[in-house]
């Protein structure tokens, strides 16, 4: 199937093809060998990128800046603070603004909907680097991940998500499993799965490419013989650790703990985490947390001992957002 990635955005991969999220995996691959072997070619000079955080960032931030300097671009930041964006100017005419400065612009915030409507007016593509509903450059990485450390194509790879299943990793790795023709299964409460009308979309792309979805309220139940485990924090960034009482209660069996990767029945199940993640008191807020229940001193969504065990593989999970966040800017600006 023809297809070109030239001048697109990436808002959701809810409008990328199969075809095209592998090809973007390809392409990440290749720019990742090439780095390690000291072969990369500069093919974004002259490039100029705005990368617009509403948010906090370690990974996606870092991912941009390294990546387009390795690419030959140049970047301009624009943090939660110090431009006029949400307070005296409006994003659809930030969006006009910075599309006859830049060629391409990365935005993290809040509502999937301030994404389009940068997309809509800018006139250039626009990368999704989060939003509630969506974290697509986080996708890219998983698959790339998890196809590194499996050795299997994508259709024959198992995975569940385990957690909020409402938040933006559960809906897309639901997303990207459907996409894939993957065995995706999402494990999370009743009242924190991922809404209807997304569950039955990714069916129907799950039976296009011969992907299987499953939604269940047991996490023993959404793990059972997987190849990768995923989960994410539990509440979103800024909501006040002492508002999260009856979150916490409602998600402790979706714990990744050893129990839990037991469960699986895999001896080689890999643990998938995007972090950051509350897996000790070493920071504040898990400090905090810990002072505050008790029950999660050992971690929050996965325990210390899962986290430190060499089945966790978060950390390549970070290094591959750096390449494939490469693909998407390659594939769209070169
Ligand atoms: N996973 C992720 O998006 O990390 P950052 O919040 O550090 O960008």
């Amino acid at each position: 199937m023809a297809f070109n990635l030239k001048n697109r955005h990436l808002l959701s991969l809810a409008h990328h093809s199969t075809e095209e999220i592998e090809f973007l995996v390809r392409l990440a691959a290749q720019l990742k060998q090439a780095k390690y072997s000291g072969t990369e070619q500069h093919m974004l000079t002259g490039k100029n990128i705005a990368l617009i955080f509403e948010k906090a960032s370690t990974r996606t931030r870092c991912s941009f800046e390294v990546a387009a300097h390795d690419q030959g671009a140049h970047v301009t930041y624009l943090g939660p603070s110090g431009s006029h964006i949400g307070h005296k100017e409006s994003m659809k005419d930030t969006a006009r603004v910075l599309g006859r400065m830049f060629d391409g612009i990365e935005y993290r915030g809040f509502h999937q909907s301030v994404v389009e409507e940068l997309a809509e007016y800018a006139g250039v593509p626009v990368f999704n680097g989060l939003t509630d509903e969506f974290h697509p450059t986080q996708m890219l990485a998983d698959a790339l991940t998890m196809q590194e450390h499996s050795h299997k194509p994508f259709h024959h790879i198992s995975f569940a998500y385990v957690g909020d299943g409402r938040n933006n990793m559960g809906r897309s790795l639901l997303l990207l499993g459907a996409k894939l023709g993957m065995d995706v299964r999402i494990g999370a409460p009743e009242g924190l799965q991922p809404d209807a009308d997304l569950v039955e979309q990714c069916q129907k792309w799950a039976e296009e490419s011969g992907g299987q979805v499953f939604v269940t309220a047991s996490a023993e139940e959404a793990v059972r013989d997987v190849d990768f485990i995923h989960t994410d924090v539990w509440v979103s960034m800024g909501e006040p650790v002492d508002s999260w009482a009856e979150r916490v209660d409602t998600l402790v069996p979706f714990q990744i703990n050893d129990d839990l990767v037991r469960a699986t029945n895999n001896p080689r199940v890999k643990i998938m985490h995007c972090l950051p993640a509350f897996h000790n008191s070493e920071t504040t807020v898990g400090a905090q947390i810990a002072k505050t229940y008790p029950q999660l001193a050992n971690g929050v969504e996965i325990t210390e001992s899962v986290f430190e065990s060499p089945a966790c593989i978060a950390f390549d999970q970070a290094e591959n957002r750096m390449h494939t966040i490469k693909a998407v800017l390659v594939s769209s600006l070169a």
